[in-house]
């Protein structure tokens, strides 16, 4: 998702700067954003705090900063397996990564800035397996509601997808992604999964409205009616 809003960025003619941990994915990424010259990478890990200071400290003024960031692998299992070190690092990146994002973010952030983060539909059609997807989904919402009025008048949302296939589903349901998510897509009003590009579509549109502050947004194909 973050790669696809990237590319849409980038074509319009918006300086992007994409971080993520491993210094070959974000080469990988630059390539397949054509080399474009307003693109900058940057390795870092957003739940270490160095880190995003660092990323911050290269950066300038910014005018909105975006997390799509997840390392969900090994996270959906039962309760009697559950290994909590894995539960806390997913927490880690959903919820701490956007919170030090915001810390070090808010304050190089320009007039009419906005923030964005990334919850999902689990906290609303919770299954077992996802119990700590759903509760993390759930605390970046209400993180949201907080830092909006906190950080106001920076805005602050989330969009909340529903099932998109993207490399995550490699971690989520490893070989069998396609079936999953192809039987997904039968039960779903719009008769299809999610693509990265409808999520970039939907986060760019909450970056330029300046009237939208402490919202999350579904776009989730009416998941949460089935
Ligand atoms: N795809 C879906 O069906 C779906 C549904 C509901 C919600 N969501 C949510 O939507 C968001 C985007 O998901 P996606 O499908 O685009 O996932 P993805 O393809 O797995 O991408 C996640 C990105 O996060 C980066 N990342 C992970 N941990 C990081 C960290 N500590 N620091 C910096 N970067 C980190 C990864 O890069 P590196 O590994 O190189 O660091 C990767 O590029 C996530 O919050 C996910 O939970 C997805």
């Amino acid at each position: 998702m973050g790669l696809a809003l990237a590319e849409k960025l980038l074509a319009t003619g918006i300086a992007v700067t994409i971080a993520g941990r491993s210094a070959e994915r974000l080469a990988q990424a630059r390539a397949k954003l054509g080399n474009a010259p307003r693109l900058q990478t940057v390795a870092a890990d957003a739940t270490c705090e160095e880190d995003v200071v660092r990323l911050f400290s290269s950066a300038g003024d910014i005018d909105h900063i975006v997390s799509t960031a997840a390392d969900v692998s090994g996270v959906y299992v039962l309760l009697p397996s559950m290994d909590i070190s894995i539960a806390r690092r997913v927490l880690d990146s959903k919820v701490i990564a956007p919170l030090l994002l915001a810390k070090h973010g808010a304050p190089r952030l320009t007039a009419g800035g906005s923030i964005t983060f990334t919850s999902g539909i689990a906290a609303y059609r919770p299954a077992p397996k996802g119990t700590v997807v759903a509760a993390i989904n759930g605390a970046i919402e209400s993180l949201v509601y907080a830092l909006a009025l906190e950080l106001a008048p920076i805005r602050v949302n989330a969009i909340s997808p529903g099932w998109v296939d993207t490399p995550i589903w490699g971690s989520v349901a490893g070989e069998g992604a396609a079936v999953t998510l192809a039987a997904m897509a039968k039960r779903l009003p719009v008769g299809r999964v999610g693509e990265a590009s409808d999520i970039a579509h939907a986060i760019e549109a909450v970056m330029r409205n300046g009237f939208i502050s402490g919202t999350v947004v579904h776009v989730d194909g009416g998941q949460r009616l089935v």
